[in-house]
């Protein structure tokens, strides 16, 4: 490891499990300290132990991004503890079951809701990390899906507008040097989909692509990390497919 990131904050929300875990022990590995929000406290307390267990250092706090207070207490909390954030990763997200099926049949407290912790949380996050993001002209990661691009299902709209949202934002935070990109994965073998996506699906996914594996946590980590190094530094307001090339740009379940 290189330690590019020594001396450098990193937040990762839903950072108790999956894509958030990989983030938060490859950006520990490079050196950085790791920030994790989630509502998952056992998840976050397991996941800082392995950051520490690798020689690296992490906090949690618990933070429902379906929350405008608890996100802005988050922001003040970690502003103030930080006056520097180099990394904003908004990986939190709501992918499985009812999202998932479709988007007919369900009513406004639930379309509010999965706006709510996939689209709109992740404004409300850089909102209120602004002035620290700001300090050290970071980078803001926002998390989409391939299913974006064939929003077929709620969970699909809801990460195409956040698409559209990583464009807005490029625009708005650019002018404190800010950048804002977006990662997009395929089907990646986390624990959450293993449990949620059909076994018939991960077949059918993989004879999608042009790179004929499966895609996994790491393979998202190492993009994040290139995307927030300086080494990626000249990459903002970009929406970055890592999917092994489907063909279909998207996925139904
Ligand atoms: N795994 C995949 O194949 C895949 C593909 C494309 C996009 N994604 C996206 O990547 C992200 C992570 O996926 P994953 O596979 O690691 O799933 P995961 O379910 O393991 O992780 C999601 C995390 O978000 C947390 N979370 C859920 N609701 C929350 C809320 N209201 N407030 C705070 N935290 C909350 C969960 O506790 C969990 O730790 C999601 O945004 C998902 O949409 C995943």
């Amino acid at each position: 490891m290189t330690h590019k990131f020594k001396g450098k904050k990193i937040l990762v929300t839903g950072g108790a499990a999956g894509l958030g875990r990989a983030y938060a022990l490859a950006f520990s590995a490079e050196g950085g300290h790791i920030i994790l929000a989630d509502i998952n406290d056992g998840g976050m307390a397991l996941v800082k132990a392995e950051v520490e267990a690798q020689g690296g250092s992490a906090e949690w706090h618990h933070c429902d991004m379906a929350d405008e207070a608890q996100i802005a207490a988050l922001g003040a909390a970690v502003c103030a503890a930080h006056p520097k954030l180099d990394v904003l990763i908004n990986n939190a997200g709501l992918h499985l079951g009812e999202i998932a099926r479709g988007f007919f049949g369900l009513g406004q407290a639930k379309w509010q809701h999965f706006f709510a912790v996939n689209t709109i949380a992740p404004l409300l996050l850089a909102e209120a990390l602004r002035p620290a993001l700001k300090a050290a002209k970071g980078v803001i990661i926002n998390k989409s899906s391939m299913a974006s691009y064939q929003p077929q299902t709620a969970y699909g709209i809801t990460k195409a507008a956040l698409n559209i949202l990583t464009h807005a934002m490029a625009a708005q935070f650019g002018a404190d040097e800010i950048r804002c990109v977006a990662i997009a994965p395929g089907l990646m073998a986390t624990e959450a989909a293993e449990r949620g996506v059909e076994s018939d699906n991960w077949e059918r996914i993989k004879a999608m692509q042009s790179v004929k594996r499966q895609g996994t946590a790491q393979d998202i980590a190492n993009l994040g990390v290139f995307l927030a190094s300086e080494e990626g530094s000249f990459i903002n307001n970009q929406v970055i497919l890592c999917d092994g090339g489907n063909a279909m740009r998207g996925f139904r379940m």
